[in-house]
């Protein structure tokens, strides 16, 4: 598959779960792959099994938090990669807390990752796009920006926070050739939610009660995410703008008669 021949890309969280994901589909269909994680070394083995697999990739340490960082990253793969014409902006932290829970210091945690690190990935790639004639930017949602899930106020803004901005950002470079668009996924087993079962007092319980929130009732494979954000970076996509594609199994469409248990 060579459907992404021509595309430099930036992967932000890419060092695990989802991120990664994306990072090797990318790869896999012909795109040029610059992975940001916050662990790098984690970034590093992703991007050394992309090189082994005969793709154009490296990685760079970032906390997406800091924009000067974002600056750095995106600068360092137009520079590499010669242009740039996507970023997926995905890396995110799972802060729990209620509204009366959420410590100040969680919600300014969670905000500064999961939006403000969105944020400063546009700001810093957009005009990367510009130059490159235009290109395509996918932001990651959740499902939890359209439906509530008790417990977890400040994450649930962050989500719902993307969804407006990444349709702001299409109106207003949309003008340029500068796609935007979110995924919105519903429960994948990756690493974040490893850890939340980890912790969970009935593991295969909360599984079994996550699995019948999905119409579908599973979970989702991060593969399943990757496969939509490639169609998003791809031009398969090339009049989809300002969507929030959902990639969630049902979950933010089941009513309350769907549940198997
Ligand atoms: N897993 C799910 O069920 C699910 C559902 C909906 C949305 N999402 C979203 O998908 C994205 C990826 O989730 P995941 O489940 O793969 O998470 P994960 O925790 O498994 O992986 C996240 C990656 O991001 C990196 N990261 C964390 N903070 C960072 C920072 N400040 N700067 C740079 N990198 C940082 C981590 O090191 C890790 O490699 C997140 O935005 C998450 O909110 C996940």
């Amino acid at each position: 598959m060579n459907r992404l021949t021509g595309k430099s890309c930036v992967v932000t969280g890419g060092g695990a779960g989802i991120g990664a994901a994306i990072a090797a589909r990318l790869a896999a269909e012909g795109a040029q792959v610059a992975v940001g994680d916050i662990d790098g070394d984690a970034a590093g083995r992703v991007t050394q099994q992309l090189r082994e697999r005969g793709s154009d990739a490296f990685a760079v340490q970032v906390d997406v938090s800091v924009p000067a960082q974002v600056s750095d990253l995106v600068s360092a793969a137009a520079e590499r990669f010669g242009r740039l014409t996507t970023i997926v902006n995905n890396a995110g932290v799972a802060v729990p807390g209620s509204v009366e829970d959420i410590s100040e210091n969680d919600w300014d945690r969670v905000l500064a990752v999961n939006l403000k690190g969105v944020w400063a990935g546009m700001r810093y790639a957009v005009p990367h796009l510009r130059s490159a004639g235009g290109g395509s930017i996918v932001n990651m949602a959740s499902a939890q920006a359209l439906v509530g899930f008790p417990g977890w106020a400040g994450y649930a803004a962050t989500k719902g926070a993307i969804v407006a901005l990444t349709q702001q950002a299409a109106v207003e470079y949309g003008p340029e050739q500068i796609r935007v668009n979110c995924l919105a996924p519903g429960t994948i087993m990756t690493p974040l939610n490893e850890q939340i079962f980890r912790t969970a007092p009935d593991p295969q319980a909360l599984i079994e009660d996550w699995n019948s929130a999905h119409a579908l009732q599973r979970f989702g494979e991060s593969d399943e995410v990757a496969s939509a954000a490639a169609f998003l970076v791809s031009d398969d996509s090339s009049f989809v703008t300002g969507t929030c594609l959902r990639v969630d199994g049902g979950l933010s469409i089941l009513g309350p008669t769907g549940r198997a248990n």
